[in-house]
């Protein structure tokens, strides 16, 4: 079939299943941002998002994106390097106008996968799967991984409250940065919106989309951490005080 036997059908996978990943940080992003201002409204996007059919359906779905953009990352990658042979070892110097991260992407992903799987373990694992999980089990009312699933606010509230897990995220989103700016911009060009005009254009517009969206999770991390290590929060409510009287 030509997306898996040529050579451009493989890059339009690539890019058809980037683009949709990013349609899924930007909800993901926005969805976040509501913890920035109530706890209590984020919680309930939370419980939308639970253990719900349609829900289940998304995770595979999204989870079906992620293993296609990984394969043919790796597919890709091996192909281009078997075409090249020897000589991908003759340069060792960035020719000119050629970005850093359209070389690196794929050492780019893989930080950015690695990172992702501690996120799941952190979150997801003991939101969603924890629910599903505990229902398989037979458990009524209790849980196997966290007391509380249905609590995403006070799970990251008090993940975000320390320091070094706030850096941590900070690196990831700098990885994240450096693979949507080229990936968004190259993913444009292969689905064949690459005119003279255009072309320029798709780069800003892929530059300033990928840094509002690594801005806003920023604004996130940074946010919940004031809200927690202030006295008295910020914007009018305090997370430390909210954890307490839950
Ligand atoms: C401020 C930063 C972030 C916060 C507070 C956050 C929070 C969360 C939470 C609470 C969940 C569990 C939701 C549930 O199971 O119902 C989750 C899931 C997830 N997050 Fe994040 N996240 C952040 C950044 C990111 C980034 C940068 C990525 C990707 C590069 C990402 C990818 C995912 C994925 C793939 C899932 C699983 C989604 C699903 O269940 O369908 N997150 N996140």
């Amino acid at each position: 079939m030509w997306l898996t036997n040529s050579s451009i059908g493989r890059k339009v996978v690539m890019s058809v299943s980037g683009l949709f990943l990013v349609l899924f940080l930007t909800f993901h992003m926005c969805m976040n941002l509501a913890l920035v201002f109530s706890p209590e409204a984020y919680n309930v996007i939370c419980g939308l998002l639970g253990a719900h059919w349609y829900t289940l359906a998304l995770t595979a779905v999204l989870a079906a994106g992620f293993i296609v953009h990984i394969v043919y990352a790796f597919w890709l990658t091996i192909q281009n390097r078997r075409a090249r042979g020897n000589d991908r070892y003759a340069v060792n110097v960035r020719p000119q106008g050629v970005e850093w991260s359209s070389q690196n992407m794929l050492v780019l992903g893989i930080i950015v996968i690695l990172f992702l799987v501690l996120h799941m373990a952190q979150f997801w694992f003991k939101m969603q799967f924890n629910e599903v999980a505990s229902s398989m089990a037979g458990l009524d009312g209790e849980y196997l991984y966290h007391d509380d699933p249905h609590n995403g606010a006070s799970l990251v509230i008090t993940e975000f409250k320390n320091l070094w897990v706030v850096v941590l995220y900070l690196v990831w989103l700098v990885a994240l940065w450096f693979h949507l700016t080229h990936g968004f911009w190259s993913a444009l060009h292969t689905i064949g919106f690459n005119n003279n005009i255009w072309f320029n254009r798709w780069k800003v517009i892929g530059n300033v989309f990928a840094t509002v969206i690594c801005l806003g999770f920023a604004f996130v991390l940074i946010a919940l951490f004031l809200h927690t290590n202030i006295e008295g929060g910020i914007l009018g409510w305090n997370a430390a005080d909210w954890l307490l009287n839950k």
